[in-house]
C-alpha cells in the first residue's frame, strides 16, 4: 500500500480547508493501492517551535509527546498533499510552525500543493513549494490551485456535478496531480525499501 497523508493547513473555527481536505481525500480513496491518512493540525496542538537547535542539525534530538507524534506521522507516510489556504499573501503560521519542526521525516518522499483563496491561493502556494523543498519533500510540479470553491463543495467533500464533470476543472487539476504524486511515491517507497534489504 501506498500512504499519503493529507495536511489540513489550518486550524481556523468555520475553516473551509477541512472540506476541501476531504474533497482530496476521497479522490485519493478511489485510487487502487492507497491508504489515506489524515493529518489535522487541529489533532497536533504544536506550541511555537522553540528547540535550541535546528532539527536538522540535531542529532541529539528526542522529541516527545505532542511534537512527537506528529513527526512519527509524517515519517509513516510515503507521499503528502498539503491543503493551504492563502492568508496575508502565504500559509497559515500554524502550518508554517508544523513544517519548522520537520528533521528528515519527508526525505525523499512527494509532495503535492492544493490551495485556495481569492486567486486560488497561488502566492501560498509559492510560498509552500520552497517551504516543503527546504523540508526535503519533492513538491511534485502540478498545483491545485482553487478559486470560489467554498459555493460549489458541501461539507463532505463533494464538489457539486458539473463543476466536477468538467475536465479542465478542479477535479481534473486535482486527479493529474495525484497521478503524478502516486508515480513518484511509489517508486520512490520502491527505492527506499529496496536499500533497506
Ligand atoms: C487571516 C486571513 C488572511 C487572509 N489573507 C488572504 C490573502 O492574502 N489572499 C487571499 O486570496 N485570501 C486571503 N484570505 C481569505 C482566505 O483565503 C479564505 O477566507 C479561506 O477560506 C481561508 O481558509 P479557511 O476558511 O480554511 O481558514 C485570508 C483569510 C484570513 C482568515
Amino acid at each position: 500500500m501506498t500512504k499519503i497523508a493529507v495536511i489540513v493547513g489550518t486550524t481556523r473555527r468555520g475553516r473551509q480547508t477541512a472540506k476541501q481536505a476531504l474533497w482530496v481525500k476521497n479522490a485519493l480513496e478511489t485510487r487502487k493501492g492507497v491508504e489515506v491518512t489524515m493529518l489535522d493540525l487541529k489533532d497536533y496542538e504544536l506550541p511555537f517551535f522553540d528547540e535550541p537547535v535546528s532539527p536538522r542539525y540535531n542529532p541529539e534530538r528526542t522529541p516527545e509527546g505532542i511534537v512527537k507524534q506528529w513527526l512519527d506521522a509524517l515519517t509513516e507516510a510515503d507521499g503528502y498533499i498539503v491543503v493551504t489556504p492563502e492568508y496575508n499573501h502565504s500559509i497559515p503560521g500554524v502550518l508554517k510552525n508544523a513544517f519548522d519542526y520537520v528533521d528528515f521525516q519527508m526525505n525523499r518522499k512527494p509532495s503535492g500543493i492544493v490551495s485556495h483563496g481569492t486567486v486560488g491561493g497561488a502566492r501560498a502556494a509559492m510560498h509552500l513549494k520552497e517551504i516543503l523543498s527546504e523540508s526535503k519533500t519533492l513538491p511534485v510540479p502540478e498545483f491545485v490551485t482553487l478559486a470560489h470553491m467554498s459555493d460549489v463543495i458541501d461539507e463532505q467533500g463533494n464538489l457539486a456535478e458539473d463543476v466536477k464533470a468538467n475536465p479542465y476543472g478542479p477535479q481534473g487539476a486535482l486527479e493529474g496531480m495525484i497521478d503524478s504524486l502516486l508515480w513518484i511515491a511509489e517508486a520512490f517507497a520502491d527505492k527506499r525499501n529496496s536499500q533497506r534489504n
